[in-house]
């Protein structure tokens, strides 16, 4: 439905809708000054931190960062997709959303779909009852009742046992007069590969449901009662199991995951009932497979930092960096709960009780640490050689490491540990950085910025930008003036930096910019961004002089930019002098020479 009767429509529902009135179905708000004001209902407060401004259209939250504008509000308060928020918008103004009329082919499909979900439903309600209620479940209900997993638990969950016979639910659903067609394509039956006929998938084993956020059952994961194997066999991938997108558990947790802020992602089914069991309830598990951005992307929705508790064992080690590997770049919250003793989450519950779990989750490593204290064990530092390997495994982890106050502060620890000289360790990871601006192909997009490590931005420059980039929302015209004057690369906030790229691309676009064009183009933002460009269109300002303030934050931004570069070649002189490069020197007079315009600036 991208198309340009659909994005008039939602140009529509912006200019029409009232923030606050929206808003005000979720939260009690009150009015002060031009902004209202109410406790945000995306992280616990007493105190009113959350604010609307309804001239401009956007939230902010000053407490947890969150912002937007109506859409972004509705997506995140009913953890909604954008084009549900759109459909709940339109409903609450009343306007009737755009009618496409479903060729035959989307009805048929949607038909399709639909009775994939119905039959697997059908088969939870089958399993369960073959669990719960026949003599065939009788070994299934002693082994789950020998690992501890309550009636409750098995209601709750609707865990059920799949019989042993070829073909007992294929025979009983085909009775049912459900259509062979759509029980291959769900998965739940197989062709057999010699004669006609199908058999069943699943046999002889204890059935976990699968389900998506909505509760729809979409696939099935079976476990054996012995030793054999496969230990686990799950449906195959089908039209509504995707199992990159799938987390166990999540239409139980994700409310809780909301209410707490964080999530606990561990590897297996049984992990994920036994911690909700014992009240542990924000918790999913990631299938055993590895841990996808899909499924990250649907956590960090809800706004929570992602605590990983997989297996204490090799593969769950490596299972954990390969899942941080691919959080890291999103920019979520992480942390690392390391079970110490037992195999799983599961087993050590069983063995230390869940208390003794929760102050696991209470110590939880920042990623940063648990990356630093693996490359710490991973070699012997107390001989030269290992010293050299260590250090050469924790220079790239501080190099990629973004919080520069973290990263220095581990820097004097580390050096200490090892007994290595401090500035060594500095120079070794500034080789990183800029060995990684060098590499154009940098992964992630995200730009390695050796000011970083030093210093972040100081509050002054970041202030500097936010007034800038409001000054030129709140009069356009500004907009080709400050283009002329500064680019993108000398802003230092990196958020305010993707505004200021996003808001020139924007003017590049089309140089008759527009307020609307602005306000419907910060969906393209980042989450982060975002939030921040809300904020800075909720700050309290006041500009009198405006000519004079452009002038003066461009200036604070370039002598900040300035001073960044200066350092960074003045670092790379040191830094090539120390291995006898003469390159050194051109470095010396690059770092002399922005010295020079940095006190030409000055005056
Ligand atoms: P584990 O082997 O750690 O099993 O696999 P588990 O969850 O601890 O189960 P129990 O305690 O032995 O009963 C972790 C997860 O990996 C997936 C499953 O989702 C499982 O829960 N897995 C594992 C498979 O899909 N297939 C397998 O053969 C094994
Ligand atoms: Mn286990």
């Amino acid at each position: 439905m991208k198309d340009a009767v659909f994005d008039d429509f939602i140009d529509r529902l912006r200019s029409e809708s009232d923030i606050v009135s929206v808003v005000s179905d979720y939260v009690s708000l009150k009015k002060k000054g031009k902004n209202y004001w109410g406790c945000c209902p995306f992280h616990n407060e007493k105190t009113p931190s959350f604010s609307v401004n309804p001239d401009k259209g956007f939230f902010y939250c000053f407490g947890c960062q969150s912002g937007g504008n109506v859409f972004n509000f509705l997506m995140k308060v009913e953890n909604n997709t954008f084009f549900e928020a759109v459909k709940l918008l339109a409903k609450k103004l009343n306007i009737p959303l755009p009618e496409k009329e479903k060729s035959p082919r989307e009805q048929a499909r949607d038909l399709e779909l639909a009775k994939i979900y119905q039959v697997n439903e059908l088969a939870r309600d089958f399993f369960h009852a073959c669990l719960t209620k026949t003599n065939y479940g009788k070994a299934a209900r002693e082994y789950l009742a020998n690992r501890g997993i309550s009636d409750e638990m098995i209601d709750f969950f609707k865990l059920g046992f799949a019989p042993p016979p070829w073909d007992k639910l294929s025979l009983t659903f085909s009775e049912r007069g459900i259509a062979l067609d759509i029980l291959l394509k769900s998965g739940l039956s197989a062709a057999r590969t010699s004669g006609d006929g199908v058999y069943d998938r699943f046999r002889n084993r204890i059935m976990f449901p699968i389900s998506d956020v909505r509760g729809r059952v979409v696939g099935f994961g079976g476990r054996v009662l012995d030793n054999s194997q496969p230990k686990y066999l799950n449906s195959p991938e089908t039209e509504i199991f995707n199992k990159r997108h799938v987390l166990y558990g999540f239409e139980h947790a994700y409310k809780h995951i909301r209410d707490s802020s964080q999530v606990v992602i561990v590897e297996g089914y049984m992990d994920v009932i036994t911690l909700y069991s014992q009240g542990i309830k924000n918790v999913v598990a990631s299938l055993g497979t590895a841990f996808t951005s899909e499924q990250a992307r649907n956590l960090i929705k809800l706004n929570a930092e992602l605590l990983f508790s997989y297996d204490a064992d090799a593969a769950g080690q490596n299972a954990t960096v390969r899942a941080l590997e691919t959080v890291r770049s999103l920019g979520a919250a992480i942390k690392v709960v390391s079970v110490p003793d037992g195999k799983d989450p599961d087993e050590f519950i069983r063995k230390h009780g869940s208390e003794a779990f929760r102050d696991l989750i209470k110590s939880a490593q920042p990623l940063l640490d648990y990356q630093l204290e693996r490359a710490l064990k991973s070699d012997d530092y107390s001989t030269v050689q290992g010293k050299i390997a260590v250090v050469g495994k924790l220079a790239p982890i501080l190099a990629e490491a973004d919080n520069a106050v973290e990263v220095n502060a581990h820097i004097t620890r580390l050096s200490q540990v090892l007994a290595v000289d401090e500035s060594a360790l500095r120079s070794e990871i500034t080789k990183y950085i800029l060995q990684a601006k060098k590499d154009k192909n940098v992964k992630s997009g995200k730009t390695v910025n050796i000011a970083l490590l030093y210093k972040q931005p100081a509050p002054a420059v970041v202030q500097a930008e936010r007034q800038l980039i409001r000054m030129m929302c709140d009069d356009l015209s500004l907009i080709p003036y400050v283009f002329a004057k500064i680019s993108p690369q000398e802003v230092q906030g990196v958020l305010q930096q993707e505004i200021i790229n996003f808001i020139f691309n924007a003017y590049n676009m089309e140089k008759n910019i527009t307020q609307a064009a602005i306000n419907a183009g910060v969906n393209s933002l980042s989450e982060k961004a975002n939030s921040e460009f809300s904020h800075i269109m909720l700050m309290e300002t006041q500009f009198d002089d405006v000519a004079k303030l452009v002038d003066d934050c461009i200036k604070t931004m370039q002598l900040a930019h300035l001073t960044v570069l200066y350092e960074q070649h003045r670092l790379m002189a040191d830094e090539l002098e120390r291995m006898g490069d003469s390159g050194f020197l051109q470095e010396l007079a690059e770092s002399q020479r922005i010295k020079h315009e940095i006190s030409k600036l000055h005056h």
